[in-house]
Formats: C-alpha cells, structure tokens, sequence
C-alpha cells in the first residue's frame, strides 16, 4: 500500500511509519523536513499535498493541534486553534481526500483520551476529540467506493509522559507503539467507523 502519513515527524507519526513501513510505502508529510510539505490547518496546503502525492490506499493523520489552558482563560481564538487545526485539519483531509483515496481505502484520523477521560485544563481537547470520533462514525454511512474511516484514541504515551505527565496525574501511559497498532489495524484491517481506544 501506498500510505501517506500526516504528522510522520513527530512522536505518534515515527512509531506509524515504524509499524508500517516494513511492509508499505510511508508518504512523509508535515509543514517542514517532510517528503511533502501540508499544514492541515490551511485547505490550500492540504489541496496542494494531495495534487503533489496523487493516489493513495490510505491517509493517516498523526498531527492535530488545540490549547490546553484552564476553562477561565480560555478563549474564543484558543478554542479556533483546536477547531481550525486538529479537527477540521482532519476533516478537510477527509474531504479534500476522498477522491485521491483508491477503491476501499482508509483514512485514520487521530483524537485521544479526553473525549471520555477529561482533566483540568482540557475543555478544548476533550471537545475536538469528540468531535472527531463522532465525525468518524458519521463519515463511515456515507464514504463511496468502500472507503474506510476509523479514528484512534489514545491515552498519554509514555514517550510523552515528561512532558505532559503532570497534566495526567493518575493516568497509566502506553507506550506509543501501541497507538501504532491501531493504526495498523485501521489501515490494515476490514472495520469501519471504529474508534479504537488504546490505554
Ligand atoms: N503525545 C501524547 O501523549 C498523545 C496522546 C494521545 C493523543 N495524542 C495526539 O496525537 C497527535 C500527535 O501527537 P504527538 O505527541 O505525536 O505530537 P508531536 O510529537 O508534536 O508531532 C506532531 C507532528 O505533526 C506535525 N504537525 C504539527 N502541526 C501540523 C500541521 N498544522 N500540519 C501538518 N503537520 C503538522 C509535526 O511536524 P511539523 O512541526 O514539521 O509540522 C509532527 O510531525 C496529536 O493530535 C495529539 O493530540 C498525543
């Protein structure tokens, strides 16, 4: 398969592309040092992406940025952060996509814990990452030719565990290797309309 990897560079995307690229073609895209240069919070750059790498048997997003602050200070232009970049990002990969996606087809887009786990300081997370996962479900009545869509839902990675840990007292992290598996399985297996919770 030729899968093209959104957000290859970064702690979830390098786990992806050592899952799969083994066995599959790994198109490297992000806004720098990438096979492909995208950043999804601009529609333009994610047409111009999709127009440079032609078609695909899968799209895999592990990019998606929102503001983490406390429900008091956040405000309107922080919540667009999360709304402009990790989900409508995603959306517009979707949208924009479908039509470079081959014959039953994936995408798997990336949301996380909060959506069902929320912590102080998470209100704009936890409501892009629902977002996704509902987006997801919807998606897949309506996707043609056999395209799939599936989301993974992720706790904390361990990798990550420094620098985020003290926001997730409480949480077991996973190694982020298994958030890769679920890639796998997404892009690799039959369902569609999944969320695949990894904690
Ligand atoms: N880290 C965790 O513990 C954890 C847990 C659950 C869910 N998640 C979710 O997993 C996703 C990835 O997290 P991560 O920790 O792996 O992040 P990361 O290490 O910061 O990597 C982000 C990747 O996305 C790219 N990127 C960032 N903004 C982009 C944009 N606007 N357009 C295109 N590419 C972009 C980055 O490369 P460039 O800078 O070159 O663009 C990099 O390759 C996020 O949505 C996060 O919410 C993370």
């Amino acid at each position: 398969m030729k899968i093209l990897l959104i957000g290859a560079s970064g702690t979830l995307g390098k786990a992806v592309a050592a899952e799969l690229g083994a066995r599959h073609e790994i198109v490297r895209a992000s806004r720098k040092g990438a096979d492909v240069q995208v950043d999804i919070a601009k529609v333009d750059s994610i047409r111009a992406m999709f127009a440079q790498v032609g078609r695909v048997d899968a799209v895999a997003c592990a990019a998606g940025k929102v503001v983490f602050a406390p429900l008091s200070e956040l405000s309107q232009d922080q919540f667009a952060v999360g709304l402009n970049d990790k989900l409508m990002g995603q959306v517009s990969l979707v949208l924009l996509g479908q039509a470079q996606v081959r014959d039953g087809g994936s995408f798997t887009l990336i949301s996380g814990v909060l959506s069902r786990d929320p912590i102080r300081a998470g209100a704009s997370a936890s409501m892009v990452n629902g977002a996704i996962d509902a987006f997801v479900r919807s998606a897949a009545l309506e996707l043609p030719r056999g395209l799939r869509i599936n989301s993974v839902s992720p706790t904390l990675f361990e990798e990550s565990a420094a620098a985020y840990g003290p926001f997730f007292r409480g949480f077991k992290p996973v190694p982020v290797a298994h958030a890769a598996l679920a890639f796998s399985r997404s892009i690799e297996g039959a369902q569609t309309g999944q969320t695949y919770i990894v904690e």
